[in-house]
């Protein structure tokens, strides 16, 4: 685009009227309460709070989850009360509400506001780890081979950078049980091991990692852990006082659907003093570590009390809840994508190896011609693979997906499979 045609862009926009979001998207109505079994019809009442359309399923909450209408609506009524009135005077509010998702964030993941950091992503939640802890040459860091980059590439950068070791456990497939991990790691743990950092739920083929048994293997041995949490904050019913880890990531635009550009970083008490924090700016948090270590400079805060809407929103429904019919429907798109000819199934079905995320292989389909086709032709979301490490297409079924959208898309992959695309 040049210079011209983004003026006149801009002048269009300055042009539109200034519409209100409750005025731009009708809700059906408001989210019932969760009955003791909830059916089709409840989820479909849930569906009905986002504000995609009817006819689009998006399988593909690993990457990014649509935010429900409240959540949107909270937004847009912190950022216009900011933008109306920009006053320290009338702002001071926002820092009150920063503080009470900073609450729910601890509630939601069964720990104290004084563990908490609100941080943009998990990206940045790994990285603040990974730069924040003192590592020096000698020392190792053992990962898994299938972490996110900013969970992987990010420790071998600082390998270089500080001169430590990075080792990768490595990650069979298919998923070969929790015992295993237990195992890999306790073998290829030495007195040099001082951080293990391992991804909860993988973001690949969906493969679960033992965290609680790992994290419990690192403390008994003086090693501090990392769960990537990328992929569990929001789907999982995620018990951290029980985990144990030293440090889990999360995002908000991910599985608990809330802002973009949100996350967390849980950093447990007792190893608050084993890290430095990166960046020192003003406005930092008002309780415990983020005082220390969440002085980030100006922060959306309209945007972080939607992420407290968003937990909310969950809670409402229940995350045990949540977690179950987001299992169903990966059982049942696993069941489904079993009985269509040709196609590989990368995802263990064992509901003690996954959740959510699953991977498969069409046969000899082109994956990225067929997400094409999917998408235009069927209107369904999802996430491709390239490359020959378990290439394929990649399903992440949420609570806000019905039934429906899976019988339509496991019938579209046959449909592919028999006719090709
Ligand atoms: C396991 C895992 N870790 C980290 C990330 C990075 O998340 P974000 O882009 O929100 O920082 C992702 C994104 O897909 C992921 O799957």
């Amino acid at each position: 685009m040049n210079r011209r045609e983004f003026a006149r862009l801009l002048a269009i926009g300055g042009a539109a009227p200034f519409v209100s979001p409750k005025a731009a998207w009708a809700r059906v109505s408001d989210l019932p309460p969760t009955p003791a079994s909830p059916d089709e019809k409840f989820w479909t009442a849930v569906r009905d709070q986002f504000v995609m359309p009817k006819d689009l399923a998006m399988l593909n909450a690993a990457n990014l989850c649509p935010s429900s209408a409240p959540v949107l609506e909270t937004m847009y009524k912190f950022t216009k009360d900011m933008d109306q009135d920009p006053s320290f005077d009338n702002r001071a509010k926002l820092g009150d509400g920063r503080e009470a998702t900073r609450k729910l964030l601890a509630d939601f993941l069964r720990v104290t506001p004084e563990e908490i950091v609100i941080t943009r992503n998990t990206s940045e939640s790994n990285n603040l780890v990974s730069t924040g802890i003192d590592l020096k040459a000698g020392d190792e860091v053992l990962l898994t081979a299938d972490n996110h980059p900013s969970n992987h590439a990010a420790w071998q950068e600082k390998a270089k950078r500080f001169g430590f070791t990075v080792k990768d456990v490595p990650v069979p497939n298919p998923h070969p049980g929790a015992q295993y991990y237990v195992d890999a790691f306790t073998k290829m743990i030495t007195p040099k091991t001082k951080v293990i950092s391992f991804t909860h739920l993988t973001s690949t083929v969906g493969d679960l990692f033992p965290a609680k048994e790992l994290c419990k293997l690192a403390r008994d041995r003086g090693i501090l852990s990392l769960v990537d949490g990328a992929q569990t904050f929001g789907l999982m019913d995620v018990d951290l006082s029980d985990i144990q880890p030293d440090f889990y990531s999360g995002s908000a635009h991910k599985w608990p659907c809330g802002p973009k550009e949100n996350g967390v970083l849980y950093i447990n008490k007792a190893s608050q003093s084993k890290i430095w924090a990166s960046i020192f700016s003003a406005y930092p948090g008002r309780v415990g570590v983020s005082k220390t270590f969440e002085g980030f400079g100006q922060r959306d805060e309209p945007a972080m009390i939607a992420f407290g809407e968003a937990l909310n929103f969950q809670t409402k429904i229940g995350r045990a809840q949540i977690e179950k019919r987001s299992r169903e429907l990966t059982q049942a798109l696993i069941a489904g994508l079993k009985k269509v000819d040709g196609v590989k199934i990368w995802t263990s079905p064992d509901p003690a190896r996954t959740v959510a995320v699953l991977s498969f292989q069409p046969g000899n389909l082109d994956v990225r011609k067929l997400s094409v086709a999917l998408y235009q032709k069927d209107h369904i979301g999802c996430a491709t693979r390239g490359g020959q490490d378990r290439p394929g297409i990649r399903l992440s079924p949420h609570f806000y997906n019905t039934m429906a959208d899976v019988d339509r898309t496991v019938a579209a992959i046959k449909k592919y499979m028999a006719t090709g695309v």
